[in-house]
């Protein structure tokens, strides 16, 4: 890929048709995206989440921007836990702010319902409608791989948190061990695009998913880019030996 291209799982496309596909992928998904996630993993994208959930370990008071957050699945674990450290200790509400460029996603976020602290905001993650240094902690789940303009996201990460404020980003990685990543990609190349086509009736947007996933840089790379948009303390685990990671960060 060169500079005046972006990718589209394993196509090299125009940056300004990316945005339009992307959400085309996620329109197209958006009714059964929970319970594809759920199938595609066999569950255990849940354990993912709770860990990084864990690891940002929301508080009282906070405001805790989900970015590219979709149906709400990680803003309503950070809000449950901030409302429960607030029960023991008291404290204002958290607010956790989803922000989304699909629309439709958002929709099925709502329609499934959150709890108050959570608000909604349709916007790009390239160009945040927030203001400068409004948050505690910026998470960001599954979805800057979708991104077209990486670096300029995480800029705009850097942008809306508060000096030492939480960078928390989950995302397919690449698995460690050779034996591992040829079982990885036999399985994602296969089953993953035929569970698509059976349950959401939709092959091709799962194929973009799993190509979108090996395109992704590898965990190295990743941190190299989080410290270059102005990081400090760039780190991040593994999960699964690799599949995902959480990359996290410190804002300066
Ligand atoms: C795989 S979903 C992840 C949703 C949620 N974070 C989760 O973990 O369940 C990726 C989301 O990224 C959103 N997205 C992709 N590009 C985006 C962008 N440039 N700005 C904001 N959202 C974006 C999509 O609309 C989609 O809802």
């Amino acid at each position: 890929m060169d500079e005046r291209t972006a990718t589209f799982g394993f196509k090299d496309v125009d940056p300004a048709a990316k945005p339009g596909l992307v959400r085309g992928v996620f329109d197209r998904v958006a009714g059964r995206y929970d319970l594809m996630n759920d199938l595609m993993s066999a569950g255990v994208h849940r354990l993912w989440k709770d860990a990084t959930a864990a690891r940002l370990n929301p508080q009282p008071g906070e405001t805790i921007v989900d970015c590219a957050g979709g149906t709400g699945d990680m803003a309503r674990r950070f809000a449950r836990m901030a409302r429960r450290a607030q029960e023991r200790r008291g404290g204002s509400d958290a607010q956790v702010v989803v922000v989304d460029y699909n629309a439709e996603m958002i929709a099925a976020g709502r329609e499934k319902g959150a709890p108050p602290e959570v608000v909604w905001a349709v916007g790009d993650a390239q160009a945040l409608p927030l203001p400068d240094a409004c948050a505690e902690a910026y998470v960001i789940s599954f979805g800057i791989r979708n991104v077209t303009d990486i670096p300029t996201a995480l800029r705009e990460a850097r942008r809306v948190l508060r000096p030492g404020g939480r960078f928390l980003c989950l995302e397919f990685s690449q698995p460690v061990s050779e034996a591992l990543r040829r079982a990885y990609d036999a399985y994602s190349f296969k089953v993953i695009p035929e569970i698509g086509a059976r349950v959401a009736g939709d092959r091709a947007s799962y194929q973009y998913l799993v190509e979108s996933i090996r395109r992704f840089p590898d965990q190295k790379r990743f941190a190299g880019m989080i410290g270059e948009a102005g990081f400090s303390m760039v780190d991040w685990t593994n999960f699964t030996g690799g599949v995902a990671a959480l990359h996290t960060g410190r804002a300066i």
